[in-house]
This record gives structure tokens, sequence and C-alpha cells, in this order.
């Protein structure tokens, strides 16, 4: 009792405290002071230690975050819980022990003949000429996101069909990501759809660090003969950017840019070259239409990197026609992930989409 008073700090108790404490009345500061030393010894040591446990390991934890999850204890099992009602999930086998969890959005006229429908309806579904749209999520966090689910939920309303899923590591998919297991993924997801999409038009939304995938994705395709039907890219970023900005501030690292000193520590690490989602290089070789899509605020994504990519692949394809870029006005705040939310983003969709059909 008399400790706690001790400790507060008002002008009545100051008066009480030099009258009536006795000397033995153990001294706080001092305790305080104690902690404050421990305390500070702790940080040195592990700042020091920082650099040496900066491992590719690590790395990889900072650049895909695939254990950064909010919140975290979503259901992947019901999609209906995010107001996906016409969703059903599954679990594909990309390769031997690894399992990856997806969800397939139908278009949302069909969401009342949906209801308690298997996997099977869902799959001859896939063939009912609606395009399709295979979505590549960006870093952290897993398909259950609140603006992944959007753009599900803009792609369903329009009447195509949503393919969003979980690279390995994320989400509820098992295995440990790297560039080339991300892009192994997305190719098992988008030859099992082929398999059952019949002419329907196949197109990849990369969002981010998604955005490498499809492009890595989509040059793997070329070298199997393959032009996918149609690249969207939303938030886009370039090997380059990052060399340019001598790596100070990787975009995938953004949830770390405030740690004191993170810049310098990692500086070395991300620079050797563990990831290298090289857009700008693919889009040199690539041959599918593409839409870049880009808020001229995003912080993570500088909109002048998005321009030059949107220049590399419209010079590369040798025609206008085949390569648009799409700005939102930065007044509207939607900064990396927000786009979504944008009324004409719609109708931007629709009139690339009906550009693609045959
Ligand atoms: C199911 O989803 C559709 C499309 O989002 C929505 O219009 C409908 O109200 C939902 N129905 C129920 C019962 O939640
Ligand atoms: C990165 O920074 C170093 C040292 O500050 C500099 O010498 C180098 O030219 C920079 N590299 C690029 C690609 O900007």
């Amino acid at each position: 009792m008399r400790k706690r008073t001790n400790y507060r700090d008002s002008n009545e108790q100051s008066i009480g405290v030099k009258t009536g404490v006795p000397s033995a009345q153990p001294k706080p500061s001092s305790c305080l002071w104690w902690w404050f030393k421990r305390g500070l010894l702790a940080f040195c040591l592990i700042y020091v230690s920082v650099p040496f446990i900066m491992r590719p390991e690590i790395i990889k934890r900072i650049v895909y975050s695939h254990r950064v999850r909010v919140p975290f204890f979503i259901d992947h099992t019901l999609p209906a819980e995010l107001s996906l009602n016409h969703t059903v999930n599954m679990y594909l086998t990309p390769e031997q022990g690894i399992s990856l969890g997806v969800w397939h959005t139908v278009p949302e006229s069909q969401w009342k003949e949906a209801q308690g429908k298997d996997l099977e309806w869902y799959q001859k579904s896939l063939g009912d000429g609606s395009p399709i749209v295979i979505y590549l999520h960006g870093n952290t966090n897993s398909r259950a996101a609140p603006h992944r689910v959007g753009v599900v939920k803009v792609l369903s309303a329009l009447g195509y069909h949503a393919l969003s899923f979980d690279y390995r590591g994320f989400g509820d998919s098992s295995g440990e990501p790297t560039e080339d297991g991300l892009t192994t993924d997305a190719l098992y997801l988008y030859h099992w759809v082929k398999a059952r999409s019949g002419n329907s038009l196949v197109i990849f939304w990369g969002h981010s660090l998604g955005t490498g995938v499809s492009t890595n994705s989509a040059v793997k395709l070329l070298e199997q003969g393959i032009v996918v039907d149609g690249v969207i890219l939303e938030g886009a970023f370039s090997a380059a950017q990052e060399a340019a900005q001598n790596l100070t501030h990787h975009i995938f690292a953004w949830h770390y840019w405030n740690f004191p000193g993170f810049e310098y520590l990692t500086q070395k690490k991300l620079a050797e070259n563990i990831f290298y989602f090289p857009n700008d290089e693919n889009l040199k070789r690539m041959r599918s239409p593409l839409m870049i899509l880009h808020s001229e605020d995003d912080h993570l994504a500088p909109i002048h990197i998005a321009q030059q990519l949107y220049e590399i692949g419209k010079n590369a394809q040798k025609s206008e026609s085949r390569a648009r870029m799409i700005r939102f006005d930065g007044s509207h705040g939607y900064l990396h992930n927000g786009l979504y939310k944008d009324p004409k983003l719609p109708k931007v969709l629709r009139e690339f989409v009906q550009s693609l059909a045959p």
C-alpha cells in the first residue's frame, strides 16, 4: 500500500513522503534503474547480433512474411463467413507434400444456385464460358485479407469466376515459399483451370509480390508455347526499382521500415538476389495483353515504376492496344492495396476483358 503511494507523484502525497516514510523503504528509483540497465544491455546484445542472424532464412521470412496474418484465426474452409457465399474451398497438390488452399468463387449471378453445391458442381461451372481470373496475391497474410476478398467480389459481380489461393507456406497451404515454388503453384493452378475451362478466357491478376509471380508464370508458359489470354498487374514493382533505391526501402519489407537500423542491417542481404521477380525483364518477353492498375499515392511501389513497366510492355508488344495503364487518383487514398474500391474499376475491367475476346 505504502509503496503505491510512494510511486504517486501528486503534491498531496509528497508531504507524507517527506515526513512519514522510513529510509528502509525500497528505493523505487534504483529498482527502475536496475531494470533499465538490464533492458539496455539486452537491447544492445540483440542489436549487435542482428547482422549475424540475418541469414537468408530470416530474410525470406521478412520478404514473404507469410506467417504474418491479420486476423490470425481465420477459418479458410468457411469463405461464406466473409460473405463469399458462392465460393468453394478446396486443396490442390502441385507437387508431393505441398497442399494449396484455393477458393473458387463463381459469378455472383449464380449465388443462389451455388448454395450447398459440391466441388464437382463448381468444377463443371468453370466451363460455362464466363471469363476466369486467377488472383495472385502479395506478401503477408492469406487469401482472406479484406483487400483480396474485395477484388474477388468485384470480379464475381462482373460475372467472372475468381480463383484466389495461397501459395505454399501462406494461409493454410503447406510448405515454405520460394520464388520458384510460388511460380510452380501458379502454373499448377493455371493448368488445372485450363483442363476444365473449355474455351473461356483465363487471366492472371497479380498484386504486389504477385505481379512478380504473374510475369514469371507468363514467361514460363510462353516457353511452353502458351500465351496467357491476359495479365493484370496491380501495384507492380520492378527489380530495377530495387537497384535504383539501393534496397534501402525494400518493398516487401515495408512493415519493418520503421525498425531502427533495419535499412543498414538488411541492405546487403537483400542485395544477394535471393528474390528477383524481374517484372521488367519478363515484360520484355511477354506476349499477353497487359493492363497495369496503379494508384498514384502508392507508397510501396511508386507510380513512376509502374509507368516504366507500362512503357516496357508497350514497346515489347509493338502495339499500344495490347498494353494499357490505368492510374487511380491519389486523392482517393487507395495507397498500395485499396484500388478495388474504385467505382470505375468494373468498367475498366470489363473493357479489358472484352478486348481479349477472340
Ligand atoms: C450471397 O452473396 C450474394 C452476392 O454477394 C449476395 O447478393 C446475397 O445477398 C448473399 N446471400 C446471403 C444469404 O448471404
Ligand atoms: C548503392 O549505394 C552505394 C554506396 O552508397 C553506391 O556506391 C552505389 O552506386 C549505389 N548503387 C546504386 C545502384 O544506386
